[in-house]
């Protein structure tokens, strides 16, 4: 997914990093279709956004228990990766994104269905969508690239845009989580050596605690049901307070569903093998040796892709992409 990009950024400044705020970052991330493909997905691939996209449509349609009846919104809608896959399901999904030109290109891939809408934001606020409108919301690898601030600004708005007792999901990265923490370690690496003048990149990684998540929430209106916290993401389900929905019954459901919500172990082992090989020099052969075959699940076709993406991006210094990965 995007994920390897940003290994990439790491290793190399990026020259979006040159944007003053969030909008500008990812308008210029998105000036291409390709470009908005590759900042979302990694793979400017319509086939293969579709597969990562069914992957994490599964999660966030478990997480909120979707329902036909249901107002979806979803915040950071990038290209409409999940989206498109989700909107079919429910009586009406609304992306919204900072970026324009994200927005464009979800338009077009959404463009045969009649019940999506799609809102640009100007700002870390929901301030044209109406309070009280939405009975589910997600927001999946959009708050790390935030800072807090904006994290909790945007909390405070989904809690507002909610019908009481809705529900949102969202993910953001795991700082607790061994893994976790070797990604951190990638992006401070990147800062080791940094002219101390130079502004941090805008839309750079960023990483919570689960316990980070949970207070901010709870300050935010929202009650927690379940925190996935066993991969390099916190994972959140939570309910705006004060409606009539469950609690308890909620948690039993999402214990039960966890593994269709979860980060897998396999996926956390695949993404591990990625960057001890972008940040600590591993030999990228040791991404070829983790996959194994693809009865081991449906992960290994998706890190498969990444793979060979982020192989042939680093062509120069790994030498030529290899069979297995072509
Ligand atoms: C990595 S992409 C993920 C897109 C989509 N959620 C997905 O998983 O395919 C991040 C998206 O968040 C949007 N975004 C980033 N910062 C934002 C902000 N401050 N407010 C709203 N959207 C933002 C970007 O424009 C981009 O579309």
């Amino acid at each position: 997914m995007h994920y390897h990009r940003r290994l990439q950024g790491a290793a190399a400044i990026d020259h979006a990093m040159e944007a003053k705020n969030y909008k500008s970052f990812w308008d210029n991330k998105a000036s291409t279709r390709t470009g908005a493909f590759i900042a979302v997905d990694g793979s400017a691939n319509e086939d293969v956004a579709r597969l990562t996209g069914a992957y994490t449509a599964r999660q966030v349609a478990a997480a909120l228990a979707l329902e036909p009846g249901d107002r979806v919104l979803e915040l950071g809608c990038g290209v409409g990766r999940i989206g498109r896959e989700l909107a079919p399901k429910v009586a009406h999904w609304e992306g919204a994104d900072i970026s324009a030109n994200m927005l464009g290109v979800a338009r077009e891939r959404l463009a045969g269905l009649a019940n999506v809408g799609f809102t640009e934001l100007r700002r870390s606020s929901l301030e044209s969508l109406a309070t009280d409108s939405f009975d589910k919301a997600y927001c999946v690898a959009v708050f790390i690239h935030m800072d807090k601030e904006d994290f909790l600004l945007y909390l405070e708005e989904l809690a507002r845009v909610l019908k009481p007792g809705g529900l949102l999901f969202f993910d953001t990265w795991n700082l607790a989580h061994p893994v976790g923490w070797r990604r951190f370690a990638l992006e401070v690496g990147q800062y080791r050596n940094a002219d101390p003048g130079q502004r941090k990149d805008v839309a750079r990684n960023q990483f919570s605690t689960p316990e980070e998540v949970r207070i901010c929430l709870e300050h935010c209106g929202f009650e927690v049901l379940q925190t996935y916290t066993d991969s390099p993401w916190v994972q959140s389900v939570a309910m705006k307070r004060g409606g009539s929905r469950d609690a308890a019954a909620e948690r039993a459901r999402l214990a039960r569903d966890a593994v269709n919500i979860a980060y897998t172990p396999l996926w956390t082992e695949l993404f591990d093998a990625m960057i001890r090989v972008t940040g600590e020099g591993l030999h990228p052969q040791a991404m070829i040796d983790a996959l194994g075959d693809d009865s081991r699940g449906e992960e290994i076709a998706m890190f498969r892709v990444w793979y060979r993406e982020l192989w042939r991006h680093n062509e120069a210094h790994w030498g030529p992409l290899p069979a297995a990965l072509a």
